[in-house]
């Protein structure tokens, strides 16, 4: 069952969206060589917690940090530690934040200083396949028209869409139904409604998509050691198009 949110609870959403995406504004004038991602995850914790709000993946399923940040060849997952970043790394930082029983999930790969040609081309790719993803939401089209747009729009670049993760719906949960996938055939799956809630989340590697788990239990890795991008939208499907809520 894909439920279909209230206005109100749209509402409610929308707030915490607007917070997931005051924050990932807000890093990234610190995402800068010399800084640690420990300290990215301590800045963006206090963020959220001044605009009262909770940073909502903290002990969800027993994830042990505020945010997740991932480098490089990391997928997703990253828990931040002393690393320090440095000329030419990117890095994704997903950010769920949960205020007045509701939901909201963004992310976005940053480049830190002058990045190689590949990982800005990667970058753009993953977003733009994003986009192109959240055009198809919207009332009538099968959910995976969303899912075939966005690995079409990556394979044609030449790079790969991870199988493994996914997408969600989200509301008063941070993963409800549907699982959207980045890939599948177009025309298959559930009809879209106005009211749905929905976070896309393409996950792009370079190389090839298989990914590895790290021994922490939630690092998720490219196997290639290719590097890998992560741009995150929550929006609510409409009539002819999609409103897209994390924005700010
Ligand atoms: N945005 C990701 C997701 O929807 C991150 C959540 S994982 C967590 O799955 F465990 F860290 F919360
Ligand atoms: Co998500």
């Amino acid at each position: 069952m894909i439920n279909i949110k209230s206005p109100r609870e749209v509402e409610l959403i929308s707030k915490s969206c607007r917070i997931v995406a005051e924050s990932l504004q807000y890093i990234e004038r610190f995402v800068e060589q010399g800084i640690t991602l420990k300290e990215l995850e301590r800045l963006l914790a206090e963020f959220i917690v001044k605009k009262d709000a909770i940073p909502a993946f903290k002990g969800y399923r027993g994830y042990p940090a505020a945010v997740c940040i991932s480098l490089n060849d990391e997928v997703v997952h990253g828990i931040p530690d002393e690393r320090v970043l440095k000329e030419g790394d990117i890095v994704s930082i997903d950010i769920g934040v949960k205020k007045d029983g509701y939901f909201g999930d963004g992310a976005k790969t940053y480049g830190v200083g002058k990045i190689s040609a590949e990982a800005e081309r990667l970058m753009k790719v993953t977003e733009s396949a994003l986009y192109k993803g959240i055009d198809k939401a919207c009332d009538g089209n099968r959910l995976y028209d969303i899912s075939s747009t966005i690995q079409q729009s990556v394979e044609s670049a030449g790079f790969s869409v991870v199988r493994e993760l996914t997408g969600h719906g989200i509301g008063q949960k941070l993963h409800e139904e549907p699982i959207i996938p980045n890939f599948g055939m177009p025309g298959v799956g559930p009809r879209l409604k106005s009211g749905m809630v929905l976070a896309i989340e393409p996950m792009v590697n370079a190389g090839k998509y298989d990914v590895v788990t790290l021994s922490n239990g939630w690092t998720v890795k490219t196997k290639d050691g290719s590097i890998s991008a992560h741009f995150e939208h929550t929006l609510v499907v409409g009539k002819d198009v999609a409103e897209i809520l994390t924005v700010c």
